[in-house]
């Protein structure tokens, strides 16, 4: 008996070892045990016997185990779309964090509200492509070909020759031919586009290669940089809910005339001292040649952009000091905007 036992676990030993356990009930060694039990006397067989169905019922565990790992593993080795495999069993399914413990993403809460300012005004909005070409990235904004000031975006391109827009003035095109009947019926243009930009940046805790912007572009009969002044002092003061002092100087974007910075005096409740003025972003008067090249009538009408990021808006707002937390996914983070 004593020997049938060292067998038998020497048995389940390789077992656990082997890739499936149960190959090792057709086992030689195995075999020879249960043409013993047959050839035993009647009064050895029951302790025997229980030995016999003990070894089985290990090996039939340790391959229930073997397949329930290898179903697990294969969930984050095939579906890459789907948090687990659905024909797995409630038990065996991962635990997902419940939805409550979640929160919106800091970006995607100040972007609705940087929406909800402008909508309120008067703005419609509209997302941002993520993949663009070169006509709305520099042609249609007045970047003759060749010009040094395409190199300033730092543009990625795809091998095709697209490029992930750099900035969202690349929507500029869209929106002026998508309004023009509007001008024509005696309305103005008045958009925001919004949404991920790209540039081959080293990064740092001031650059990021995917970062948001919003764009803002209205045209009208009439309109002037001082309608364009009101508009981003009414964003910015209801963005930050509180009077601001503003200022512009003079910037060169190739599709405004003129072009300018636009900046805020940091406001002391958010740490700063007079005279410390933040450049918010860059805006001006839309080119005569970017409204032709909409086909829209330059001597009949005039329009204002702007451009700028989010990230820095949000970054001021809440004294975020690093810019690359935002890409990061870190929760302790992300919890702190619940
Ligand atoms: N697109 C410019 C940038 O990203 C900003 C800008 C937008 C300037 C619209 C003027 C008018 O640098």
């Amino acid at each position: 008996m004593e020997d049938t036992e060292k067998i038998i676990a020497a048995l389940l030993a390789r077992a656990a070892a082997a890739e499936d356990p149960r190959a090792l009930l057709k086992d030689p060694e195995f075999k020879q045990l249960q043409l013993r039990f047959k050839d035993l006397p009647g009064e050895h067989k029951p302790t025997f016997g229980k030995l016999l169905n003990e070894f089985r019922a290990k090996i039939q565990a340790m391959a229930d185990k073997k397949a329930a790992e290898r179903a697990s593993a294969s969930v984050v080795a095939i579906d890459v779309t789907a948090p687990f495999d659905l024909n797995l069993d409630h038990a065996s399914r991962p635990k997902l964090l419940p939805t409550e413990q979640g929160t919106m993403h800091p970006l995607t809460r100040e972007l609705s509200r940087v929406v909800d300012i402008f909508t309120r005004m008067g703005f419609e909005a509209i997302e941002s492509r993520q993949l663009d070409n070169d006509y709305n990235m520099f042609t249609a904004l007045n970047f003759p070909p060749g010009h040094p000031a395409r190199d300033g975006y730092d543009t990625f391109r795809t091998e095709e020759g697209l490029i992930p827009p750099a900035h969202t003035s690349t929507m500029q095109n869209r929106i002026l031919r998508a309004g023009k009947q509007r001008l024509e019926n005696g309305e103005a243009i008045a958009s925001i586009s919004y949404g991920r930009v790209f540039r081959n940046e080293d990064v740092d805790a001031t650059h990021e290669h995917t970062f948001y912007q919003v764009e803002g572009v209205y045209v009208s009969s009439d309109a002037s940089l001082a309608q364009m002044l009101a508009v981003l002092r009414g964003f910015f003061e209801t963005y930050y809910g509180q009077e601001l002092k503003i200022k512009t100087q003079p910037a060169y974007f190739p599709f405004v005339e003129p072009g300018l910075e636009f900046a805020i005096e940091k406001p002391a409740a958010l740490g700063g001292k007079p005279g410390e003025w933040l450049e918010m972003l860059g805006c001006g008067m839309i080119h005569p040649n970017v409204l032709k090249m909409a086909d829209i009538d330059p001597e009949k009408y005039r329009g204002f952009a702007w451009g700028g990021g989010l990230e820095r808006l949000v970054m001021l707002a809440h004294g975020i000091e690093d810019l690359r937390h935002f890409e990061a996914g870190k929760l302790n983070f992300l919890r702190k905007f619940k």
